[in-house]
């Protein structure tokens, strides 16, 4: 059977997408730095798991990720590892800033760019890139750089995906842009959780988002409140967006 490679596989969305695309019959390589998740995670799925621990927010383990999936049959890859952080930009940490970059945007490029070019010899193959609904937004107050990566993944996935389209390719490439979802991002972020709205569950967005990339659909959204949300954001200048994300995260700082 084909191998799916799903990255930041041991919680949230990409921990269900795992599930999912196991209940389809494909084999799945696991990749997150936690490998005792990774390991609960693999006892839940249908079919064979392979297990890969790893950071890649470094450079270098994201060149050896694809080493260890070459020679095998991969035909999906889910670029779905990612974090945000929280609070005013004068204030976060800028390692902890450059560390989201370097695997929201650098993690995401290297591997779409490494996984493409073998799906597009064999003219077969799908890239699930995992943006947000942030990656719509003018701009993410409160949340700024991690605003700014997720308009850099959805902005760079249908570009290829147009490329793909025009070239009559046989591979496809998504973006999978939810709003709120019920997962560890919240803690992971800073935000303090009482004042965020619930949000989808993880399986209901994963559900979305495989059906969509199976298709071949280049942007998903996930949720009727969402796509009814973005369709409204044309008729609303882009300041007054902006005026209105601030007043939401906002709510979310610890007073
Ligand atoms: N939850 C939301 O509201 C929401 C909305 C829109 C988009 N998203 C996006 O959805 C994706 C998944 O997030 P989630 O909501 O499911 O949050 P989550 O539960 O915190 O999952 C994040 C995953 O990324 C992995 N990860 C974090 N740092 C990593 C690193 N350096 N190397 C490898 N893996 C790493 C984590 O595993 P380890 O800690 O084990 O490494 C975990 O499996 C992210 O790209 C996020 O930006 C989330």
């Amino acid at each position: 059977m084909a191998f799916a490679v799903i990255t930041g596989a041991s919680s949230g969305i990409g921990r269900e997408i795992a599930i999912k695309l196991s209940e389809l019959g494909y084999d799945i390589i696991l990749a997150a730095r936690r490998g005792e998740r990774l390991i609960e995670v693999s006892r839940q799925l249908r079919s064979p798991a392979e297990i890969i621990t790893i950071d890649l927010s470094k450079e270098e383990n994201c060149y050896s990720l694809y080493e260890r999936c070459r020679g095998k049959d991969v035909e999906i890859l889910v670029n779905n590892a990612g974090f945000g952080v929280f609070g005013e930009f004068a204030d976060t940490e800028l390692s902890r800033e450059l560390e989201m970059i370097d695997l929201n945007i650098r993690a995401v490029h290297i591997l779409t760019k490494l996984f493409l070019a073998d799906f597009k010899e064999k003219n077969r193959g799908k890239i699930l890139n995992v943006a947000s609904a942030a990656g719509f937004m003018p701009a993410g107050p409160m949340l700024s750089a991690y605003y700014a990566t997720k308009a850099y993944v959805l902005s760079l996935t249908r570009g290829i995906a147009q490329e793909l389209k025009k070239s009559g390719s046989g591979v496809s490439v998504s973006a999978l842009c939810p709003g709120p979802v019920k997962t560890e991002f919240g803690s992971v972020a800073g935000v303090n959780l009482a004042m965020s709205i619930k949000g989808i569950s993880a399986e209901a967005a994963a559900s979305d988002a495989v059906r969509g990339m199976l298709s071949g659909k280049t942007v998903i959204i996930p949720g009727v409140h969402i796509r009814s949300g973005k369709a409204l954001m044309r008729l609303v200048p882009d300041n007054v967006i902006t005026a209105l994300v601030y007043k939401f995260q906002k709510a979310k700082e610890d007073k």
